[in-house]
């Protein structure tokens, strides 16, 4: 596994990783090759459950300043494209941390999310559901169906809101 996991990194660096593709499923989640974390769309379009979850909670607390369906605005950038671009670690630590750019032309806040459990909880959800958005694997909107909720996801969902 460590020897995995050092390839997977090494990869990365040089920026060729995959990191759309799953090459793995855990209690209805999935992950690529490097496991980060990914959606499943099937070809009658029943996405994972995490992307639907994710699709939810993208549009309660994201979309005010990044756009509906994660296609940005004239205020925040397309998390689309950045769930693409980024790694996910760096994602990860923007949402957590934050992010202030001030110059003389612009002045946009990110705020930080990381003592927000509604964003904590389910930032995997937000990732993958973007990630799958950014990839063109759904189209815009409501995924119209979805797999079933899994023991994992209600496992981790209760421990995380405590
Ligand atoms: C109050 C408005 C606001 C809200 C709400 C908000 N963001 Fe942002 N976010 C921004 C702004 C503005 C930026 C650009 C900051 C900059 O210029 O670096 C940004 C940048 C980001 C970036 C970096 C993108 C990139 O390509 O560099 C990520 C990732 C991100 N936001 C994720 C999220 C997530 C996930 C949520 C919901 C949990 C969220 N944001 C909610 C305003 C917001």
């Amino acid at each position: 596994m460590a020897l995995v996991l050092a390839t997977g990194a090494a990869i990365a660096q040089e920026n060729e990783v995959d990191n759309i593709t799953a090459a793995y499923e855990e209690g209805g989640k999935y992950f690529t090759e490097d496991d980060v974390p990914t959606f499943n769309v099937k070809e009658d379009g029943t996405v994972d459950w995490y992307t639907f979850s994710g699709f939810r909670r993208y549009h309660a607390e994201c979309h005010v300043c990044h756009g509906p369906d994660g296609e940005g605005s004239s205020y925040a950038p397309a998390l689309k494209d950045s769930a693409i671009d980024m790694d996910y670690y760096d994602f990860v630590y923007v949402v957590v941390e934050g992010r202030k750019v001030v110059d003389a032309a612009d002045n946009q806040v990110m705020p930080a999310f990381g003592l927000n459990k509604n964003v904590m909880c389910y930032l995997d959800d937000i990732y993958i559901y973007l990630k799958a958005r950014g990839a063109d694997a759904i189209p815009r909107g409501r995924p119209p169906s979805k797999d079933p909720k899994s023991d994992r996801f209600t496992e981790d969902e209760n421990s995380c809101m405590g």
